[in-house]
Formats: C-alpha cells, structure tokens, sequence
C-alpha cells in the first residue's frame, strides 16, 4: 500500500447533511431491483406524454437486429417537454442559460425567451420545406443559437447531427454526406483565445466540390468576420429566423422517432452516425441529471463545461438539464481566455452550485496550480462531476479538496456516446466514492465485467481485468450506426452474441467491495483529452500526405491529456525525413481532421513492426512511445526492426 492510501481516506461516505436532502435513496436501486420495466416506467413519467405508451420495452435482441423500442406507442415531443413545459407551468421568467461569450460579452435566456427563439427557428425551417426525418448539420460554437437550433429541430422531428466546431471542413463534408443533410447552420466564427478564427468559410470549402445534399446554409453572425457569400443557398440568421413567428405548435413524435445523430471515431477510418431516439433517450437523460447531480430546479446553478459537438453537450447540456428546468451556465470559449480564472470567476459571478467537467482540464487546473482557484469564493459548489475518462486518484483528490472545498461529493461519472446517457456512477448521498472509480451501475441498469468467453471475472481479485458489457437493453441505447446495420452488429454486438451482450470497449474490474473501476479503451480507439480518436483515422490522414507511404499510430499515456497521439511514419523514397516535414505532417492532420487530432509526436522510422499476418503491432509501439521496454517480439517476422525504430524515436 502506498503511503498517499495511509493517510488519504480510500472511501468518502456521503454526508449526512447531504444526504438529508438528497434527491436518491436507497429506495431508487430497490425499486429498481424490484421491476425494472416498472421502474423505467416511473422514470418516463418525469416527461409530459402527448400519448401515453402501451408497452415499456420490445427487445429481440439478434432477432430485430439488436434495435430495441422503448415506451412503445408513446408520443411525446422532445422540445415541448424542454421549453413549452416549464412555461406553461408558470415558469417562463425563470433563467434556462446564463450565456457567457468569450470576449466578455453575456446573455441571458428565460424560459418564456427560449421559448420564442425555438418557435422562430421551428417556423423557419418549416418555411424552407424541412419535414420531420430530415437531417440538419449543426457546425456552431457554443452561443444560444446552437441550442436553440438542435432545440427546433427537435420541435420538428428534424434529426439533428452536430458537427464539432473544431473539426476541419473535410470531417465536416465527410459527416454532411453521409447523413444527407439538407440544412447546415453556423457562423461567420468563432472566438478562440481572444480573437475571431473563420467558420463559415470551413462551410464554404466544405461544400465546394462535388455533388452534396445542403440546400440551405443558415448563418449566425457571431464575429464580424467577413465571410463570402453564395447566393440561393446562403442566408442570415437575422434576416430570416429572428424576423419569423414566435408562435409555434409542437406536434407528438412516435417514442421511436429519431432525435439525432452524432458521429463518433471507431476503429476503423470511418466514423459512425451514432443514431439516438426521443422517449428512452429523453427519460434516461432526465433520470440521470436529476439524481445524479441532485439537481434542484429554481435552486440550482449548473454548469456542464462540454461543448455541444459531443454527447455530453448533447445529453448534460441540453436535453437532460433543459427536461428537468435547470438554470444553467453555457461558456463560450477556453479556460484561459482571458487567465487562467476564468472559470472561477465565472462560478463567482452565477454562484454555480454543479460543476460538471474532464479529468483533463481538472490536471490542467492542477498545473495552474492551486493559487488560482483559491483566490476565488467557490463555496456556491456543491457537487462536482468528471466525464470523459478515468479519472486518477490524485486529481479526484485534488478536485474534492481545491474546488470542492472538501465537502462537494464527486459523481465520476462512466457512458458513452452509444449509451446516450450516464450507466455507472455514484448515487450523491448514497453511495461512498473511492478515488477514481466510477463505483457501479446506476439504478435500473446492468453490467459485468467478463472474460473473452463471457465469464464474469472474480469479484475482489484485483488482477482480474476483464472487459465491460452491457447483459440489458437500456432506455437511451442507440438505434444503430446510420446506414450502417453490419457495422453496428459487429461493432457492439458479434463479440457476446451468444450472451446478446453490448460489447462497450471498455476493460474494467471490479474490486473486492464491488466498485467498479474503468481502465480504458481495449480497441484501437484513443481518448485525448476525453475526445475519442481513432488511430485509423490519424493514420489515415498521415498516408493523405504525398510523403507518407506507411503510418501507424498509438495512444500513449499522457498526464494531463490522458494519452497523446504519437505516429510512426515510413516516407516515400522520394521524401527526406527533417524538422520541416514533421511539422507539416502534424499541420496535415490539423487541417485534415481538426486540431485535437494533431500527433504530439511523429517518429519517422524505416520500417514498422508487424506480425507475420501483417498487422501492425501496436502494443509494441505504445511500448516504445512511452519508453518501456519491449515485451514479447517472437511473433515479429524481423525482431531487429525495433532496434532502428527505437533509435530513431529517441532522438
Ligand atoms: C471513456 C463520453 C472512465 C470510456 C461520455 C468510454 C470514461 C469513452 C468515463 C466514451 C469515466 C467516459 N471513466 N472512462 N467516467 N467516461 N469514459 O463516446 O473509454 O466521447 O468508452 O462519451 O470515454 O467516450 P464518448
């Protein structure tokens, strides 16, 4: 035992205090365990129905292709239960989104206002001729208008796919056509560390060659920035969505209907449109920002600091919290612009009392150093959360004491872009939290940690690593990879079809008290800074360079990003490897996929390790690019590759 275990507590039981007021008991797991159908049906009956479903769940696993139904009849309206809801119930002056901009600029959004923005936009797209089923491209940063647009989508059972802002055109156009979309909506830029960067443009390239979908490009001004025009198909926001009706009635879509699509890395170069629908999705969303973050609406102030071109924005920022009336905080650009306080300043000016973040940023704050958040009044916190990847005990510890004043219970919270909503986690003044463990399956879902057989590994033998498995369909499942059936099955579903178990990706072990610990990817998916990348996709961009004739490329452990992205690159003949290369290569991938896929190392080797199947063997690269020494090589068809390769990487 290590000596930080002697003196640090291995297990924090909630509060009492916090638990005398919590909104989950021990009730919740009973109910559950008791009939979880049922329970389900409880947790749906936090929504509005248009109407009321005849069956909680349809599932046939193989035999309806893996595609479960939940609340099956029921019809509901996605938006109407986000915004129309909380108006009609008398709450249109309550404050939904204090929106901060980067530059310093602010705006803020009552329920009633949302309201009136969404039907605008509702009305307008109606206007061009979008109907329900089709899809709308979403290339924003995080100003009102993003949410008000995947908000009005919703309102017409548009099916909505946002596309990371930070992504390059190319990922963009990539995305736009295979989800066909008919609408892209953006701005003229964006705000990143203190000055405006073009976004539209990204659009304009984007779309400028070849047959595409996009009829109608809509344009947010957001930065001044001059932006080129393409007549009949470009529009501005302010002149067609603010200039429409504020008055819009929201029809019921089936339970079933299709709410969005959202493009994760796999394992191969491709990424999958991750398809999720309303009635399940929305009642796991709500379920799980109301009890695991405790939140309390009219009371709380709640800041998720995702960006909406991933699931957590998706889920935590807009449908989970908006579905419960939160009030809550939405910021625009970098935790350093304009210093390093930003957040806490921000936290000071709302008084936020849930702050839901990344492992990653919480050891960026740690290397800031503690004087920054210490300088602010951060009491307003009450609870704390992580997403994205395991978090290490030395930044939960530190997330507890610095930020949450030692009190705050930290909800670590384990999911995926696939599950649409949080599986494993803390139940705050419930459940005692070990450092870096996501502790167990929420009430109402089910899990196991198996061997490659299916075979539950021992409980308690801290050796026995296996891999995460989903054995029960859950509300807010995906619906499938769009148009892509195979790939789903093999994807999720291949690996335990015997079982008809969800394959996470995820190893995991739980220990001798039952908690449940996520150890990471087990395929060739990376997490970066909790952004999953895969390493086929880098790879594939590095071989798009005209000097590459061979790369391969690895996570490797990182301190404050969790892994980085290092590259090992074979050049063509005609190609001299130098400093100059290198940079252009990772100015490549920028512009190729986008900046967070950059390569933080490129090793330009003359050869790559491989087995005598030809593939490339990984393991031993990861072991070089994190300096190990190297394991097994007998199955390498030339073992003495690595030696020029270790060479080579060193300097
Ligand atoms: C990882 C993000 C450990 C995991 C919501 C998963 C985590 C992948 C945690 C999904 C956590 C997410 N502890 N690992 N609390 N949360 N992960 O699709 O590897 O962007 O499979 O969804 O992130 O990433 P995605």
């Amino acid at each position: 035992m290590t000596s930080s275990l002697e003196t640090e507590p291995v297990s924090y039981p909630p509060a009492e205090e916090f638990a005398a007021t919590a909104n989950a008991g021990s009730e919740l797991q009973e109910a559950a365990d008791a009939d979880r159908l049922a329970f389900w049906a409880t947790q749906a009956n936090r929504l509005h129905w248009h109407e009321q479903w005849t069956e909680v769940l349809d599932w046939k696993g193989a035999d309806s292709d893996y595609i479960a139904k939940w609340f099956v009849g029921g019809k509901l309206n996605v938006a109407y239960n986000c915004v129309d809801r909380h108006v009609i119930d008398g709450y249109g002056d309550q404050v939904a989104i204090h929106w901060e901009g980067e530059p310093g600029d602010s705006r803020e959004l009552t329920y009633a206002q949302l309201l009136a923005e969404v039907s605008r936009a509702a009305n307008y797209f109606t206007e061009i001729g979008l109907t329900a089923g089709d899809r709308v491209a979403i290339y924003m940063p995080m100003i009102p208008e993003a949410i008000v647009t995947m908000l009005a989508c919703a309102r017409l059972g548009l099916i909505h796919s946002v596309v990371f802002a930070g992504f390059s055109s190319s990922a963009l156009r990539q995305r736009v056509d295979d989800a066909e979309a008919r609408l892209v909506v953006t701005t003229d830029g964006q705000w990143r560390r203190g000055k405006p960067a073009p976004l539209k443009a990204a659009v304009d390239e984007a779309l400028a060659k070849g047959e595409h979908s996009v009829e109608h490009v809509l344009v947010v001004r957001r930065t001044e920035s001059e932006v080129v025009w393409t007549e009949n198909r470009d529009v501005w926001w302010h002149d067609t969505v603010a200039n429409a009706s504020d008055q819009h009635e929201a029809q019921p879509f089936d339970s079933e209907h299709p709410l969005f699509v959202l493009y994760t890395s796999g394992t191969t170069g491709k990424p999958k449109g991750i398809v999720h629908t309303s009635g399940g999705y929305l009642t796991q969303t709500s379920y799980t920002h109301h009890y695991v973050f405790d939140h309390k609406p009219g009371k709380d102030v709640y800041w998720c600091t995702a960006d909406i071109g991933w699931v957590t924005g998706h889920s935590y920022i807009v449908y989970g919290p908006l579905s419960n009336r939160v009030t809550q905080v939405v910021y625009e650009g970098t935790p350093n612009s304009p210093d390093e306080h930003r957040h806490w300043n921000i936290v000071e000016k709302y008084g936020v009392s849930i702050y839901y973040t990344a492992p990653t940023l919480v050891r960026t704050f740690m290397k800031w150093g503690r004087q920054i958040p210490q300088a602010h009044d951060l009491s307003s916190i009450r609870l704390l959360g992580s997403v994205g990847e395991p978090i290490n005990p030395e930044a939960w510890r530190w997330y507890r004491e610095v930020i949450g004043g030692n009190k705050a219970p930290i909800v670590d919270t384990w999911w995926q872009t696939e599950t649409g909503a949080i599986m494993m986690s803390p139940l705050p003044g419930v459940t005692s939290t070990k450092p870096g463990a996501a502790m167990g399956p929420l009430p109402g879902i089910s899990a196991k940690v198996v061997d490659e057989n299916g075979v539950e590994v021992v409980l308690g033998e801290t050796e026995a690593n296996g891999y995460l498995v989903l054995d029960e369909p859950w509300p807010a499942m995906l619906r499938g990879i769009w148009g892509d059936t195979e790939r789903y099955k093999s994807t999720y579903w291949d690996r335990y079809a015997e079982q008809g178990w969800y394959f996470a990706g995820d190893g995991a072990r739980i220990d001798v008290d039952g908690a449940y610990w996520i150890l990471g990817r087990v395929d060739d998916v990376m997490n970066v800074s909790g952004h999953r990348i895969s390493t086929a996709e880098v790879e594939s961009a590095l071989v798009g360079h005209h000097s590459v004739a061979e790369a391969a490329v690895v996570g490797a452990t990182d301190a404050t990003t969790g892994q980085s992205i290092v590259a090992f690159v074979i050049l063509k003949a005609s190609s001299e490897a130098n400093d100059e290369l290198t940079s252009e290569l990772v100015a490549h991938v920028a512009r190729d996929i986008g900046p967070i896929a950059k390569p933080k190392a490129i090793h330009i080797v003359p050869e790559l390790p491989k087995t005598r199947s030809g593939k490339i063997m990984r393991r031993l690269l990861r072991d070089i690019a994190e300096g190990r020494d190297l394991g097994d090589t007998s199955t390498l068809v030339d073992p003495s590759v690595f030696e020029s390769i270790r060479e080579k990487s060193a300097n």
